[in-house]
């Protein structure tokens, strides 16, 4: 595998081109339900419209006299890189893969992308679909014959928590499904998607983000419920549509210009302390529950309120430091399904005022509970308000009706926070954060950027 600079892909001859197709696949944005995919849990993302746009061909046979059978270049233009490789070698490491199983968490080891995290979600992605197709006894990827190339160009900011690195993977496997002539089912896809964050690039993920960018319609988020997902791979998907009072709402997302590096290992261990405190409570209620979802919907959970939860889970799990700690994140894991369930209510009512608070009290709870925020993003939440409200008033709109939020969104540690906002003062919101005397500036030192956006449809290929 090598990667080459500043290389665009050749322009093929038109007439050896036996195939070309153009996607775009959306980042997004989860409006409320953070933390929860992997916990047995609800979410409620949309997609967004920025997103990355991909063009592949194929080419039934060698271009030229520099190029190999089986050869694929994957040019990305962000970056001035051009990430090339061979069928065969792809093949090889998919049958390594498949020795051990493509569900499992143990890293793949792909030599000479060792220092190049984009190369490897995209080899991850060659690879994982390689082997799915093989183990089901379809035929071999058809590319190997000739040449694959695929150039990709984003509008999604890097390091902005709106999942640029599952776009990037449903963009890949998607162009791959469509090419091999749709052998897998679109949750097929997702869960590849995720395999490929879990083995190639050692984030043990949720399955919220792939399925965002895959499956969302315009106009509508997407709720999903993962209670199912431990005991069957199985999940339900409620789209719904704003109530007409807020459908002069936009998107505002907030990208506060941190990206912590230690995000992955406080992912992975937020995630880690989850399935021990499940264990312990399941040990000391005596009850079977595939995730905490689960069993925050069983006695004595059922209809508690979040300080109740956190009582009950203190006394049955804070014997030491590290057990009242995994009662906290257990306790946002369970009562933020609530708050999904809420905000589906609230959203489908044109209920401004209570969707705002469901989103801050989610935004607490990741704070003090979770413990995956970080100053700049609550300082974020904190301005974004406080002008919000300045400029409502100043269009004599009604502050509550025309803001609704803020909370981060997406893992956190840093990233972006998601608001909701009346379409007549969103450019002059976003005017107000472009001068560095703003609020959050004046706290941080960080100029932030932010983004309008609508609801938009998921990946789409033609
Ligand atoms: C990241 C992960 C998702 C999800 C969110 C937090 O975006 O990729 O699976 O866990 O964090 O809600």
């Amino acid at each position: 595998m090598r990667i080459l600079q500043h290389i665009e892909p050749s322009a093929p001859e038109p007439r050896r081109a036996i195939c070309c197709l153009h996607s775009f696949t959306p980042g997004r944005v989860n409006l409320i339900g953070e933390h929860t995919d992997y916990n047995g849990g609800m979410v409620m993302p949309a997609a967004i419209s920025l997103g990355i746009r991909a063009e592949l061909i194929m080419m039934e046979e060698p271009e030229d006299e520099f190029s190999q059978a089986g050869e694929v270049r994957i040019a990305s233009r962000a970056r001035g890189e051009t990430l090339c490789f061979g069928s065969e070698e792809i093949a090889e490491i998919a049958s390594s893969v498949l020795l051990t199983g493509i569900e499992l968490s143990t890293p793949v080891e792909v030599p000479g992308l060792e220092e190049c995290q984009w190369g490897r979600y995209i080899v991850g992605c060659f690879i994982l679909f390689e082997a799915t197709l093989r183990l089901r006894g379809m035929d071999r990827t058809p590319w190997r014959r000739g040449t694959l190339e695929i150039s990709l160009d984003s509008t999604l900011p890097q390091g902005a928590g709106l999942s640029s690195s599952a776009a990037l993977c449903i963009s890949i496997l998607g162009q791959l499904n469509k090419v091999s002539g749709d052998p897998l089912d679109a949750s097929t896809v997702a869960r590849l998607a995720m395999y490929v964050e879990h083995r190639f690039v050692g984030t043990a993920c949720g399955l919220m983000d792939q399925l965002a960018v895959l499956c969302s319609q315009a106009n509508h988020f997407t709720c999903i419920d993962f209670v199912r997902f431990p005991i069957n791979r199985e999940f339900e998907v409620q789209y719904v549509l704003a109530h007409e009072a807020l459908q002069q709402h936009q998107l505002l997302i907030f990208k506060t210009g941190v990206s912590h590096s230690l995000a992955e290992s406080e992912y992975n261990e937020r995630r880690a302390s989850c399935e021990r405190a499940l264990v312990d409570l399941k040990g000391a209620l005596g009850v079977e529950a595939h995730s905490l979802g689960e069993l925050a919907r069983c006695t004595p959970f059922r209809g508690l309120g979040e300080m109740e939860t956190l009582r009950v889970l203190e006394g049955l799990l804070g014997e030491n430091e590290g057990g009242v700690m995994r009662a906290r994140r257990a306790c946002h894991a369970m009562c933020e399904n609530g708050r999904v369930v809420g905000a589906v209510q609230a959203l489908s009512q044109g209920d401004a005022r209570t969707l705002g608070g469901l989103m801050r009290a989610s935004h607490r709870s990741l704070d003090s509970l979770y413990e995956v925020s970080c100053d700049e993003l609550n300082y974020a939440c904190k301005a974004v308000e406080e002008v919000a409200a300045r400029v409502a008033l100043g269009c004599g709109l009604n502050p509550e009706q025309a803001f609704i939020g803020s909370r981060m969104t997406g893992g956190g540690f840093g990233g972006s926070t998601i608001q909701l906002v009346h379409r007549s003062i969103g450019d002059k919101l976003v005017d107000c954060f472009c001068s560095p005397s703003n609020p959050y500036t004046a706290e941080t030192g960080i100029l932030p950027e932010l983004f309008l956006c609508e609801v938009s449809p998921g990946f789409s290929i033609g």
